[in-house]
């Protein structure tokens, strides 16, 4: 099974379970248009992220890495009328695409893009004291995640699931030896999740139109 055999299950699967939805199109032509990296979650994998959120009852989502507000618009969409996603990115490009792409998904008063470093704007929030998130996203840059999910502790509940993108990529995680700083970071993260009391934890591989890849899910217990 390679790559061409993924790339057809999955746009099997979006075409039966996902189907035509302009706002996420649009978001991803938007995205294209401004050149950026072709890297947001599969339709699939971000309505599973929308799932997710609905199977948490989420009233206050924190997205870790917004590129173009992709994964930011499944997420939000899962919020009722008066919740709040908040979404850090470092980039002004991509903000600017993202808050494009969120108002025209109708999801401006639900959804708020912040710019800066986010182990910034993470401790800018855990400094201003602000509510838990029921769920919060990591998928920004790779070598952070244990840092990211330090802060997502502080900012979280017991109940709260904590999902972090990319833990895969392509089997390398496994590599003890590896030198990538991604793999590094990504090694350092289970090794913290796993000596963490108050988060239970697993990580799925998955495959699929993004490759050979995965997602760690962990839920704050205490
Ligand atoms: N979650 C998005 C994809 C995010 S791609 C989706 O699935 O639709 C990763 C994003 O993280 C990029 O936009 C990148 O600019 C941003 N990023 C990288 N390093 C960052 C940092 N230190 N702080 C905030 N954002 C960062
Ligand atoms: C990359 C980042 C992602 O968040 C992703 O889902 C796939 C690839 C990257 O930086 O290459
Ligand atoms: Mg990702």
């Amino acid at each position: 099974m390679t790559q061409s055999t993924w790339d057809a299950v999955d746009a099997y699967f979006s075409e039966q379970l996902v189907g035509h939805d302009p706002a996420l199109e649009e978001a991803a032509v938007a995205a294209d248009a401004a050149g950026l990296p072709e890297i947001a979650v599969a339709p699939n994998q971000g309505k599973l992220l929308h799932l997710l959120a609905l199977t948490q009852g989420a009233r206050r989502i924190l997205e870790v890495g917004t590129l173009g507000g992709y994964s930011a618009i499944w997420l939000a969409r899962a919020l009722p009328a008066d919740g709040t996603l908040i979404t850090l990115e470092i980039d002004p490009k991509h903000a600017e695409v993202a808050r494009g792409n969120l108002v025209r998904a109708g999801l401006d008063k639900v959804a708020e893009v912040r710019l800066g470093r986010a182990a910034d704007s993470l401790a800018a929030l855990v400094e201003q004291g602000v509510e838990p998130f029921d769920l919060v996203f990591i998928d920004a840059d790779k070598p952070s995640n244990p840092e990211y999910f330090r802060r997502a502790l502080q900012l979280t509940r017991p109940g709260s699931l904590i999902i972090v993108d990319n833990v895969v990529r392509g089997g390398a995680v496994a590599d003890a030896d590896s030198t990538d700083p991604a793999v590094v970071g990504t090694r350092a993260l289970h090794e913290l999740i796993a000596a963490e009391p108050r988060v239970t934890a697993t990580s799925v591989q998955t495959v699929g139109s993004k490759g050979y890849d995965g997602f760690t899910l962990a839920r704050v217990q205490s």
